[in-house]
């Protein structure tokens, strides 16, 4: 079947995170992204790909930090609360009932409840068609121990990915496939 142009990222799952940032007087703000993507292992680059009318893209600009939370299934029921186009400097945390954790190396909190968090410094930002790629310099990261096994363990963390609008994918198992010898 043909599709149109604009359909391709719906044959795409991708997992999603929500991104923290802060405003210059140091107010929350929370929003979840899909377009993302690990970029370089050194020096350790991470990418998203954002709308530049959003108040993520603004904090970043005024502050030049963010956090990238990895989330998982039990965040599904919330994506509607932390995706609500809440007036600048509502913190939308709040409203989704989430806990705040100070990280260790940026300014905006990481989000306690989550997978797992990539603390970044902003590192440039490049205009790619009406959005604007994001990267970030990976300063820290962190997991929650009983997410980890060497790797991400997929069944216990089942993190929670995005395919388009209401429809995402959890519940996954993990596989392991052999690899050429490096
Ligand atoms: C699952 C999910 C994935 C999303 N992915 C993106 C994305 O990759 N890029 C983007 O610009 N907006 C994305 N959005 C929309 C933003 O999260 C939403 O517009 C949000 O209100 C932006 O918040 P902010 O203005 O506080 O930054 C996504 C929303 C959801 C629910």
């Amino acid at each position: 079947m043909e599709l149109e142009e604009g359909a391709y990222p719906k044959l795409m799952v991708r997992p999603t995170v929500v991104i923290t940032t802060v405003s210059k007087r140091g107010i929350p703000n929370a929003a979840p992204f899909s377009f993302n993507s690990p970029i370089s292992f050194d020096p350790p680059l991470y990418g998203f790909s954002c709308n530049p009318a959003h108040d993520t893209w603004r904090n970043i600009q005024d502050n030049g930090e963010f956090v990238v939370n990895v989330v998982n299934k039990g965040f599904g029921e919330l994506m509607h609360v932390l995706e609500t186009d809440y007036p600048y400097e509502d913190n939308e945390l709040k409203h989704a009932g989430l806990t705040e954790e100070r990280a260790r190396t940026v300014s905006p909190p990481r989000i306690k409840e989550a997978i797992a968090w990539i603390e970044c410094k902003f590192e440039q930002g490049v205009e790619l068609g009406d959005h604007i790629w994001v990267v970030g310099r990976v300063q820290s990261v962190g997991v929650n121990d009983e997410y980890w096994k060497g790797v991400l363990a997929v069944e216990k963390a089942n993190p929670l990915c995005h395919i388009a609008g209401e429809f995402f994918a959890a519940d996954m198992r993990g596989v392991t496939y052999k690899r050429a010898k490096r």
